[in-house]
């Protein structure tokens, strides 16, 4: 079975609040036809998520009864639900069966940290021809009253359990650069990333992101490496590219390894 996450720069325009890029999401759903339902679905947030999140600055939790953010909590879960819809009626439309699985239905959150992680209902979906859909949310959490979820994070946890043959990361551009390749023209793509060659990337960080820049999703993705042979991280805004990759295709991307 593989694992994909649809970033939030592909399916959401990151910069502006609530954003669906309809179009992006209905091409991937049909290029994810190619795995033929042996997958699990992930997406992230966008800017259903993060503008709001770091607005009022969930990612360093929530003191109990401080109203403001429990508001902000309040309004980003229903937004992320509401983009988790959106994907849900994009698969359907593809005729995929997603069911959703938001990550509070499966995990306990401790000071921003998953404790644990119970995988069955994924399992029982699967068994059953559906796929499961997860995403990037805000979470209960015992320590620091709510904290956030990223997709990274679900992927990490399923790949541990399953030990999937592929992970794929659908991102906004081909994969890892030695530099931003939206600001150098002359940014050079790195094929492969190890903890041995992190250090030459540049951090590459969007303020508004809450779950951190590229740095931060290539330390999840090389600690997922350990439970998947085939962890790569590709652009979807090229068609086709994702379908490739699932068919086992050589395509343009980053491959992360332990
Ligand atoms: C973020 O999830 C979740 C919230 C901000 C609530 P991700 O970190 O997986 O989202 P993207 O892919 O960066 O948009």
């Amino acid at each position: 079975m593989i694992i994909v996450k649809l970033g939030g720069s592909v399916i959401t325009d990151k910069e502006t609040l609530r954003s669906f890029r309809r179009l992006a999401c209905m091409r991937l759903c049909k290029e994810l036809r190619a795995a033929r339902n042996d997958m699990i679905l992930v997406h992230g947030a966008g800017s259903f998520g993060h503008i709001l999140a770091s607005r009022a600055g969930l990612q360093f939790g929530v003191e109990k009864g401080d109203l403001k953010k429990l508001k902000a909590v309040a309004k980003v879960h229903q937004d992320v639900r509401e983009l988790n819809s959106k994907v849900l009626d994009c698969l359907g439309k593809n005729r995929m069966k997603g069911f959703s699985i938001p990550p509070y239905t499966v995990a306990s959150f401790a000071s921003g940290k998953m404790i644990d992680f119970c995988p069955d209902n994924f399992e029982r979906l699967m068994d059953n021809n559906m796929l499961p859909v997860s995403f990037g949310d805000v979470v209960p959490d015992r320590d620091i009253t709510f904290s956030i979820c990223s997709g990274d994070l679900i992927m990490l946890a399923l790949a541990e359990h399953f030990r999937p043959e592929k992970v794929i990361f659908v991102a906004d551009v081909d994969g890892v650069f030695d530099k931003d390749p939206k600001r150098y023209k002359k940014a050079k793509l790195i094929p492969t990333i190890s903890s041995s060659n992190i250090g030459d990337i540049s951090a590459g960080t969007r303020n508004k992101d809450v779950t951190g820049a590229m740095k931060n999703k290539l330390t999840r993705m090389i600690e997922i490496s350990r439970h998947c042979e085939n962890c790569i991280i590709l652009n979807g805004n090229v068609a086709g590219r994702l379908k490739d990759a699932i068919e086992g295709k050589d395509v343009p991307c980053t491959k992360v390894v332990a």
